[in-house]
């Protein structure tokens, strides 16, 4: 059976999605849900976007293939060249067709795990050898053997940053330190997807700092996270330059990004200064929950994004499951980081949900042995 498949199909393991509300509510049927698994906004989009959506042009025809208008709004306020940006059915789509541009079979991807699991599962689908950097004990970007781990052969160099799920970000001195050390033939593939929640305060401005370094470069962002569209799917990319992105386009779905979306993206950007009241208050509770949680003795790792990572020192399924019995979704990590979850930060009802019953789940499961 498995000839049919690309040999590298089957060795791939499920995208772990997280469970959604409907599954937690039928199964045990809590009162409240708390739905901290997937790192969404709790506040949800702008008001402007429903009414935009509720406008929108006819949806029996096929969407701009090009996003003209929301193309030009972002590239005339980031004042960059608008053949530069590409756009994806959320920024995963792009992950994916950007590998299918770049990936021969035997070319190397460098990443540093645990990171988003799509980089890897990718590069297998092409035939890529992946190579994965250690992280430091305290689970930041280790720089000095990012670049030790740099060939020839390297075609993309993955920087997820802040990182998912640890966190952390890349500070803006080693961001550069790495990104002068990659070599001509290696694409520099920088994970913006929490980008509006950790700008500021020593976080590298990417697309400066690139453009100034003349690297093939990708920039990804997304309208899931802060501009709350997750369930709209749509993301885009800053390319290095018009002819990157032109690249890209010859391997993505010429409609991959439906009306709706493109709608409600606009919407949201042209509002995109009330993001700042999103990321305030997220901010802020992500600070109560990481101090509330070092209190029970189980400290998260630094985080400049949505969501937190700990160890909770047990069976990370366990918890998890004990959590879902309270009506609380967290992420569960697994291999090396099987006593690990992460959890988004919700708002602040949903925070004091997960603190009451992690603070249960700790007293109810057995700490994790070996
Ligand atoms: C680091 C990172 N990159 C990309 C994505 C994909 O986001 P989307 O496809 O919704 O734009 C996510 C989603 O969680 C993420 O955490």
């Amino acid at each position: 059976m498995s000839a049919f498949y690309r040999e590298a199909v089957p060795t791939l393991a499920p995208y772990n999605a997280g469970l959604g509300a409907e599954e937690i509510r039928r199964l045990h049927a809590p009162p409240r849900i708390a739905k901290l698994g997937s790192n969404e906004n709790p506040y949800g989009p702008h008001a402007d976007v429903r009414a935009a959506i509720a406008e929108a042009a006819s949806i029996a025809q096929y969407p701009d293939p090009n996003c003209r208008d929301l193309r030009e709004a972002i590239a005339r306020d980031l004042g960059i060249d608008p053949g530069r940006l590409v756009f994806g059915n959320g920024s995963e789509d792009i992950l994916g067709f950007a590998s299918r541009c770049f990936l021969n079979a035997a070319d190397e991807v460098v990443l540093s795990s645990p990171t988003f699991s799509v980089y890897r599962d990718n590069a297998v689908v092409m035939g890529a050898r992946v190579v994965d950097v250690p992280r430091r004990q305290d689970l930041s970007l280790d720089a000095a053997a990012t670049i030790a781990a740099l060939t020839p052969r390297t075609k993309l160099l993955f920087l997820c940053n802040p990182n998912n799920p640890t966190g952390n970000p890349i500070p803006a001195a080693e961001f550069a330190a790495i990104c002068a050390a990659a070599p001509p033939g290696c694409a520099i593939m920088v994970d913006e997807a929490y980008y509006e929640y950790a700008r500021g305060d020593g976080y590298p401005e990417s697309i400066p700092l690139l453009d100034g370094l003349g690297r093939t470069c990708l920039v990804l962002r997304t309208f899931s996270k802060a501009f709350g569209l997750a369930g709209l799917r749509i993301g885009y990319a800053i390319a290095s330059d018009a002819s990157v992105a032109r690249h890209l386009d010859l391997v993505r779905t010429a409609f991959n990004v439906n009306r709706l979306a493109q709608v409600a993206a606009l919407a949201a950007w042209r509002q995109r200064g009330a993001v700042k009241d999103v990321v305030d208050a997220t901010r802020a509770e992500r600070v109560r929950v990481a101090r509330a949680l070092a209190a029970l003795g189980h400290a998260p790792v630094e985080s400049r994004a949505n969501f937190l990572f700990l160890d909770t020192r047990r069976p990370a399924a366990a918890i998890s499951q004990a959590l879902l019995r309270q009506g609380v979704i967290v992420k569960p990590w697994g291999g090396a980081f099987a006593t690990w979850i992460r959890v988004t930060t919700g708002s602040p009802e949903d925070n004091d949900q997960f603190l009451a019953a992690f603070a249960r789940a700790l007293r109810d499961v057995g700490v994790a042995t070996a």
